[in-house]
């Protein structure tokens, strides 16, 4: 017996000698979904129709908590660390035909699973499944969104996790990054087995940037826990830093200004401001 599947199309003919037989297929398809940083009001209408239609959810169990129940729905949550075998799990669900979201917080496209899903869907033997990524709010612009915008110039985001990368990266990187009085974005800056990075990195930016170069901090921005905090690299407290945190280090240009109800951040666009 020989199968012929024709890509793309709804329909599969299965063909063997003496004997044809036409049945319904269903093209899989798997849309990696950003759900934006926390709540509804940030996630889009394109994510939500992609959730809605999806079959299957796949993700980290705390970003799939986000996604209302639906009884059509299969539910499938792993813990955030076995990236490539979720990717692939949701792959072969495709390719049974299924339409499968994976979901990721922020936009997926930033340190989350776009990548893994299209690096494993390069696989040949994925080549007839279709993969959207369908973006997301990422943290960064919505921690500058609650002091103003301190993202107004050029910036850099860095993840300070040393799980996927030698920490010799990551500090070169700040130092380039802080050389070039560009403002950073500092995702991943601390988890509860990962502590010292918050204060490495400051030793590293202070080679360039002065001790009083405005810092926000953002945590479960969103959320209701969110804390906004205005500080200085000098007087940052690390210590309070941990893994729903992220950090906004100001360029030389960076500047805060009071405001009716809170210090406002913002990087102008000119240079030298
Ligand atoms: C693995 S990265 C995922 C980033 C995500 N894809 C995005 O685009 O925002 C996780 C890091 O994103 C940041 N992050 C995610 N959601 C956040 C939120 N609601 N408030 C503050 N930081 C957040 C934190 O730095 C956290 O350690």
């Amino acid at each position: 017996m020989s199968i012929v599947i024709v890509p793309g199309a709804e329909a599969a003919a299965t063909v063997a000698p003496g004997h044809v037989e036409t049945s319904a297929v269903r093209t899989g398809r798997v849309d990696v979904v950003g759900l934006g940083p926390a709540g509804r009001d940030w996630l889009t209408p394109q994510a939500h129709a992609a959730l809605a239609a999806a079959d299957h959810l796949v993700g980290y169990g705390p970003y799939l908590d986000r996604v209302p129940h639906n009884p059509r729905q299969h539910r499938h949550a792993s813990d955030n660390r076995v990236e490539s075998e979720r990717a692939e799990f949701a792959l072969d669900l495709a390719l049974r035909g299924e339409r499968v979201a994976v979901v990721s917080s922020g936009d997926p496209g930033v340190f989350a699973m776009a990548s893994a899903v299209i690096e494993v869907a390069a696989e040949p033997r994925y080549a007839g499944v279709d993969v959207t990524v369908i973006p997301g709010l990422t943290a960064a612009q919505a921690v500058a969104s609650q002091v103003g915008a301190p993202l107004g110039h050029d910036f850099a985001t860095i993840s300070l996790s040393d799980r996927l990368k030698p920490w010799e990266v990551v500090a070169d990187r700040l130092d380039a990054a802080a050389r070039a009085d560009l403002v950073i974005a500092i995702y991943n800056p601390a988890s509860r087995s990962r502590r010292t990075q918050v204060e490495d990195a400051r030793a590293v930016l202070l080679r360039h940037r002065s001790a009083d170069t405005p810092v926000v901090v953002g945590r479960a921005v969103g959320s209701d826990e969110q804390q906004i905090t205005v500080t200085t690299l000098g007087e940052l407290d690390v210590d309070a830093i941990d893994m729903r945190c992220l950090l906004i280090v100001g360029s030389s240009q960076t500047q805060v200004v009071d405001g009716p109800s809170g210090k406002r951040v913002f990087t102008p666009r000119r240079y030298p401001g």
